[in-house]
């Protein structure tokens, strides 16, 4: 039987080539994002490649959309093997005593409390099952300290003790929890942002050991890496994809 994966903010970015990616290997996917247009262009992307996928809208930040599309998921397909709990937004890069509480509200929504929901109801699905693996999106900033990202670093550092913790609770019942954190990564936003504004790029690949920035495709591939079965005695882990970049902070 094919295996299922469901991937929030599967519309665009890292969500999207990871969603290409798992397709590749067979495995039909549940596409959750808050943008139809972006959903739905994935959707068409992966049938192409012969798999079966629905798209689901959801903010992740509403627990209702959580349970929703859990319960989407497990009508049409039947389970849960593979989770990518992905979606996020940056924030606006302010300094943070510049920053709206509204703003903190929203980051902390959507990149935390998003990602701790889907892990609630995903994995009670997955457990019942007999387990499943979920991939958790942190970041270069879940890692290391860095200004201009004050809430958004927390929330991501907060992915990082999810996915530590849960291992410590249900590993033994069959589910494998990790954790990527991607340095800047060429993803349409990241993109838009630096043909903007050049200098930043040139600032930013200066800083990286390997001088580039990643690509979705590299993190696509170590998704795809952890959340199957060729990983199957990797748990708790928070893999680094960032050309060096945090190892000489
Ligand atoms: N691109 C990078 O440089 C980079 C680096 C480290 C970590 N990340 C993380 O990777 C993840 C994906 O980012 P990306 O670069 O692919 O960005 P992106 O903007 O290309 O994709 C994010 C997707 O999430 C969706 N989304 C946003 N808010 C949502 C919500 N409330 N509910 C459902 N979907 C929502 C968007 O519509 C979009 O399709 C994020 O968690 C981000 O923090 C990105």
């Amino acid at each position: 039987m094919s295996k299922v994966a469901i991937i929030t903010g599967g519309g665009s970015g890292l969500g999207q080539a990871t969603a290409v990616r798992l397709a590749q290997e067979g495995i039909n996917i549940v596409v959750v994002d808050v943008s139809e247009k972006g959903g739905n262009e994935t959707v068409v992307m992966v049938k192409e490649i012969g798999v079966d996928s629905i798209f689901v809208k959801a903010d992740v930040s509403k627990p209702e959309d959580v349970k929703n599309y859990v319960d989407q998921t497990v009508s049409h397909f039947g389970t849960i093997d593979y989770f990518f709990n992905n979606a996020g937004i940056s924030g606006s890069g302010k300094f943070f005593l510049d920053t709206t509480l509204e703003e903190i509200n929203q980051i902390v929504g959507i990149n935390l409390l998003g990602a701790l929901y889907g892990v609630r109801y995903v994995a009670e699905v997955m457990l019942k099952n007999g387990g499943g693996s979920i991939v958790n999106t942190a970041s270069s900033a879940g890692v290391i300290g860095q200004d201009s990202v004050v809430t958004y670093s927390a929330t991501k550092h907060g992915i990082v003790g999810l996915t530590k913790s849960m291992v410590a609770e249900y590993a033994k019942d069959g589910l494998r929890v990790n954790a990527i954190a991607p340095g800047p990564t060429e993803t349409p936003m990241v993109k838009t942002f630096y043909e903007a504004n050049p200098e930043m790029k040139k600032n930013a690949t200066g800083g990286i050991p390997q001088k580039r920035l990643g690509t979705p495709e590299e993190v696509a591939e170590l998704v795809t890496f952890l959340l199957t079965s060729k990983a199957e005695y990797i748990n708790g882990e928070v893999i680094r994809i960032d050309g060096g970049f945090t190892n000489t902070k």
